[in-house]
């Protein structure tokens, strides 16, 4: 089964938009490696969008030869060569979001070209659709058409949550679905595309399907493609941490050859990845929400296999060290039952808990929890 828990790896966009070419993605392939990502899990390197040639050549999307002088197939053979997995990007409609040539009307033949260049991975868009043509149609279209390859290559479609495409992805032959628009680099957005916008969606994740609140914005500290300022390292560490309850694919957006030490203690750390990556493949869900105005918090949990609960406090106003708590009973454990209970940031336990656990937590930050119950 392909994504039989989230999908891991890096994309271009985010820090890169158009200024990509082969270098940076043998580079990027290379930081998997030496900066440990790979150990880590992630296993996807994509390059977005502004990677084709102005026009079809015969028929056939090719690359744009300023960029890949060596061309993708050998770059897909560089990204395999490392032990890792190439991705790219086209669109359903007529042509990319960036305006380059797409595949509306050209699926099978794409789906062929990919096949054939190496890919394993396609993220597909949905720009310049023609009007009045059937959104879910166009994504099944291509769904079939990467399947009648006979080669694996994981869809992710890309059509920002338009037509609900969590009650249809699977049908379509999608692995991973976006639920929302473009993230950006802000405090705002990790706001409005994860905490606001993925309550409700956990029914439709489970292993092999996705739900898709973008990529990780995490240390871009307002550089590149996408970005709004940028976020500190707590904020970077909420939504990391909301992506992994979410069971969210985790697509790094930053330039992964030149990480700070904070962003590296983010991207790799082994016990918050693990959440994500937890077999049981349950979306997380929010369980309680406190709204005083200035003082917001929230605690998001997601049950993992075995039995454990991994719970995120979460601190979304502006009090500095504001107490979160989390109640037995909103878990659906009873208030008696006593819980081990381990802080996954730090790695550390906390120690055995009954009816309920609360802690300080910062401002933006977040505290990460693992409840065990104790028979
Ligand atoms: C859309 C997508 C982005 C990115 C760009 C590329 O906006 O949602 O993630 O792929 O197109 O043009």
């Amino acid at each position: 089964m392909l994504a039989k828990t989230p999908p891991m790896g890096w994309n271009s966009w985010n820090t890169f938009g158009g200024r990509i070419h082969e270098d940076l993605v043998r580079e990027t392939a290379d930081a998997f490696i030496s900066e440990g990502l790979k150990d880590a899990g992630y296993e996807y390197v994509v390059i977005d969008d502004l990677w084709e040639a102005e026009g079809r050549v015969e028929g056939h999307l090719t690359w744009d030869t300023g960029k890949f002088p060596n061309g993708i197939p050998a770059l897909a053979d560089y990204v395999h060569s490392k032990g890792l997995k190439f991705g790219i990007y086209s669109c359903a409609g007529t042509h990319t979001c960036a305006g380059m040539p797409a595949s509306y009307g050209y699926e099978e033949v794409d789906a062929q070209t990919f096949a054939e260049w190496g890919v394993d991975f396609l993220k597909y868009d949905f720009c310049y659709a023609p009007p009045g043509v059937d959104g879910p149609m166009l994504y099944q279209r291509m769904g079939q058409a990467l399947r009648a390859t006979g080669r694996d290559i994981l869809f992710s479609m890309c059509e920002w949550g338009k037509h609900k495409p969590w009650e249809w992805g699977v049908r379509a032959g999608g692995q991973m679905w976006r639920t929302t628009g473009d993230i950006n680099d802000s405090w705002d957005s990790i706001l409005h595309i994860g905490f606001a916008q993925q309550v409700g969606l956990e029914a439709y994740a489970g292993p092999g399907h996705w739900n898709d609140p973008d990529m990780l914005v995490v240390g871009m500290y307002g550089k590149g493609n996408v970005a709004h300022g940028g976020c500190t390292d707590a904020e970077y560490r909420s939504h990391f941490t909301l992506w992994c309850l979410l069971a969210s694919p985790l697509m790094v957006g930053c330039d992964v050859r030149a990480m700070n030490q904070a962003t590296r203690d983010i991207l790799l750390n082994r016990e918050v990845i693990a959440v994500n990556q937890d077999p049981f493949g349950r979306q997380g869900y929010r369980v309680g929400q406190v709204d005083w105005g200035r003082q917001i918090a929230e605690t998001w949990a997601k049950p993992l296999a075995g039995g454990s609960i991994a719970v995120g406090l979460f601190n979304l106003g502006e009090r500095p060290g504001r107490r979160v708590a989390v109640a037995w009973e909103s878990l659906g454990l009873h208030d008696r039952r006593p819980c081990r209970v381990r802080d996954l940031w730090k790695g550390e336990d906390l120690g055995i808990f009954t009816g309920d656990f609360s802690t300080r937590v910062d401002v933006h930050d977040v505290v990460l929890i693992k409840l065990t119950p104790q028979f």
